[in-house]
């Protein structure tokens, strides 16, 4: 059976992914700051939580994220850019899934294909920047895509995996009856294959 682990199964997107892969009769394992401790901010966090992982993963979704961190808004103008919350965005949108597949990679099967995804955002696209703002939630995303590209380049060429960052249009995810379509997932999956063959 198709074996699935999802980090920030306690957000919006993760909690339906998880339902719903839970409902198509996936084995679902879920990772989460709020109940397991888990802070993608901090590599120790991170290690430690995959470490004690019972793999492997066919597929492993990376579904934290956020627009705002605490109390700062995204910002509208260049001169609201603070570096401190720069940072924290990196931290958050890029270095932190790029360091869970890092560690993740010793649960991801060798002998046959397998994803790992990460959520970005369609607003991470430089060719797309027709509105502007969002500076430092718009580049951590931007900087996640080429870290998981760059990755694929590396991990794609000796091994089955084939890493993606998957770009979301809104969804409303402070709404109990989220669903998502994870038919994406399955797009996901084609790509890998094509990637792998
Ligand atoms: N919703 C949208 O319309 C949309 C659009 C484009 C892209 N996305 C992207 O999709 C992803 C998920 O979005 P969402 O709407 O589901 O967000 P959400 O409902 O706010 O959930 C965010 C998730 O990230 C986790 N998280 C935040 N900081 C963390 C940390 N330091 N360490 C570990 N986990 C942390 C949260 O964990 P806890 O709750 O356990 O603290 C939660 O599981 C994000 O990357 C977002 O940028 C969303």
């Amino acid at each position: 059976m198709e074996s699935v682990l999802i980090l920030g199964a306690s957000g919006g997107i993760g909690q339906a992914l998880v339902k719903e892969l839970n409902l198509r009769g996936k084995t679902v394992t879920s990772l989460s700051r709020s109940t397991d401790q888990f802070d993608i901010t901090n590599e120790n966090s991170i290690r430690d939580a995959i470490d004690r992982l019972v793999g492997p993963f066919d597929t492993i979704i990376v579904a934290t994220g956020a627009l705002a961190i605490g109390s700062n808004k995204p910002e509208k103008a260049i001169k609201s850019l603070d570096p401190i919350v720069v940072a924290e965005q990196f931290a958050l949108n890029a270095t932190g899934p790029a360091l869970v597949l890092k560690h993740a990679l010793q649960h991801m099967p060798h002998d046959r294909k397998s994803v790992f995804a990460a959520l970005s955002a369609r607003v991470g696209s430089i060719g797309e920047n027709r509105l502007g703002g969002w500076y430092s939630y718009r580049a951590s995303k931007a900087a996640l895509n080429q870290l998981i590209h760059t990755a694929s380049i590396e991990v794609a060429k000796g091994g089955r995996t084939k890493p993606l960052s998957r770009q979301w249009r809104s969804v409303a995810t402070d709404t109990p009856s989220i669903t998502v379509d994870v038919d994406v997932l399955k797009k996901t999956q084609a790509e890998a294959a094509r990637a792998c063959k």
